[in-house]
């Protein structure tokens, strides 16, 4: 025999729906927060003080030469990594490193990476994420004079080195490409040293856009101050 239903009662189980898929929308809501990635950036480069996990500033003249060592810190987003080297020659001593043309073997483009700051002129800053395809720290990292990477080009020292796919750069040299598969160098991170303070400063990024990201300045947090913190995030020699 059919089943006559009463018409009440499929609008209150219809109701019933109604409710409870608006329930599972809005329970659903908070973590669609966090499915899409926010439209978050900066609209100029901040300067920001250089300081380590106590917050005290980072004095030049203490940050060691040719350190195994690998510190870090973010600039100008919170997810931009950066490398803050202290260059040295072969007996340690600190090398002034000058302002130098650099080409993007990609486009022919050149521009000028900054000289090192600090009270010999040898502390410099790259981005510590690979031009070629995104590698970071373990991976990418500097190799000391005394310590020699095993490029596709055959062994090389006083090179940041990508063990991904080979890709080399010369910190001495504006971060310029030493060996592909990239074809772009590492973009420098300008910064300023007072020598009253002894301390540094990051000021602006120079050469081609950070890996990832559509503009240094949009892709990511922004700081949450005027500072940022100087890592030391491991030996890869160790
Ligand atoms: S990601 Fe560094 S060489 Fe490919």
């Amino acid at each position: 025999m059919a089943q006559v239903q009463d018409p009440s009662r499929r609008r209150f189980l219809k109701s019933l729906l109604v409710i409870a898929g608006a329930a599972t929308i809005a329970g659903a809501l908070p973590s669609l927060r966090y499915l899409v990635p926010p439209a978050v950036g900066l609209s100029s480069f901040p300067t920001l003080l250089l300081v380590d996990s106590s917050g005290n500033p980072i004095k030049a003249s203490s940050l060691p030469v040719n350190s195994p060592q690998t510190f870090q810190f973010s600039y100008p987003l919170t997810n931009e990594p950066n490398f803050l080297l202290n260059l040295g020659d072969d007996s340690g001593n600190p090398v002034e490193i000058p302002p130098v043309d650099v080409v993007i073997p990609a486009t022919g483009e050149k521009y000028t990476a900054p000289g090192g700051v600090g009270p010999h002129k040898s502390i410099v800053a790259y981005s510590a994420i690979c031009q070629h395809l995104g590698c970071k720290y373990p991976e990418l990292h500097f190799y000391p004079p005394g310590y020699t990477a095993q490029t596709f080009n055959g062994p090389m020292s006083k090179v940041i080195h990508c063990s991904c796919h080979g890709s080399t750069y010369d910190p001495y040299q504006g971060g310029k490409v030493v060996t592909g598969p990239t074809q772009y160098p590492l973009p420098a991170v300008v910064l300023q040293w007072d020598p009253t303070t002894d301390q540094l400063y990051a000021t602006r990024m120079v050469g081609p856009v950070i890996y990832g990201h559509a503009s240094d300045l949009q892709g990511g947090s922004p700081p949450s101050g005027d500072t940022t913190v100087v890592e030391d995030v491991g030996n890869p020699f160790g």
